[in-house]
């Protein structure tokens, strides 16, 4: 049966890590005159990336002055916590490339602010919406992406394209992108290898209506692709 959304399957998460950062450099070499606008995605499984675009060949092939980095989400943390996104990110790769970068300063809770800065620095599309070139997203077991979690209010939002979203299971409040910004982006890239993904990737591979977060990422015009690895593209007979 053709899954409800594109996929790559790669061996491994090494190896999915690898592929993305070839399709990386694809899209900086040819976003001409640039720059490549990029949102950032947390957790662990992007760390791979990060690291390997900041070691040769990338790091010499990329062209990072072509590039601008942004965040699609980002706890209520100073950049510094473990906790940080942002710290994630800029130990992995930002700290050693010259990419201009903006941080999501969740801990202000002026999400307002970065929308701001999101539609002055990224291109508008069609509905007057910031069209990112690329935006990474992960996914957790419960279906969330970004900071997105089921059953909480920024699912609902539809003007606003950064909010403040309280997530009473993390008892937390987190930044995040709204549907409206990620599914206006002309790339998404939604990274899920792992075992632990398996479940919510056959789901929603199975019904794109399935009752995930992740699953209402369905970009227009722009496409999404799903980064698969052997564990989790595995059909359970
Ligand atoms: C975050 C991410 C979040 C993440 C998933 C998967 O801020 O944590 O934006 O959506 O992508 O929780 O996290 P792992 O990659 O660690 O499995």
């Amino acid at each position: 049966m053709k899954p409800a959304f594109p996929t790559i399957v790669c061996k491994d998460a090494a190896a999915l890590a690898e592929a993305c950062a070839e399709k990386f450099l694809y899209l900086a070499f040819n976003a001409v005159p640039g720059p490549l606008t990029v949102a950032l995605s947390g957790g662990s499984t992007p760390k791979k990336l990060y690291e390997l675009l900041a070691q040769p060949p990338y790091l010499e092939k990329v062209p990072w002055e072509r590039v601008e980095f942004f965040f699609g989400d980002e706890r209520a943390v100073p950049p510094d916590h473990k906790d940080s996104n942002y710290r994630m990110a800029h130990e992995a790769l930002l700290s050693k490339v010259p990419s201009k970068a903006h941080r999501m300063e969740a801990e202000s809770g002026n999400a307002a602010g970065y929308e701001q800065l999101v539609r002055e620095r990224v291109p508008a599309g069609g509905k007057g919406v910031p069209r990112f070139d690329l935006v990474l997203l992960g996914i957790g077991a419960d279906g969330h992406t970004a900071s997105l979690f089921p059953g909480t209010q920024a699912l609902d939002e539809r003007e606003k394209l950064v909010v403040l979203n309280e997530v009473p299971q993390l008892n937390t409040r987190r930044m995040t992108f709204t549907y409206p910004l990620i599914n206006a982006a002309r790339k998404v890239w939604v990274l899920a290898p792992g075992a632990e993904k398996r479940q919510v990737v056959q789901e929603c591979l199975a019904n794109p209506e399935a009752p995930y977060p992740v699953a209402a990422v369905k970009p227009q015009p722009g496409e999404v692709l799903w980064w698969l690895d052997k564990e989790s593209s595995r059909i359970e007979q």
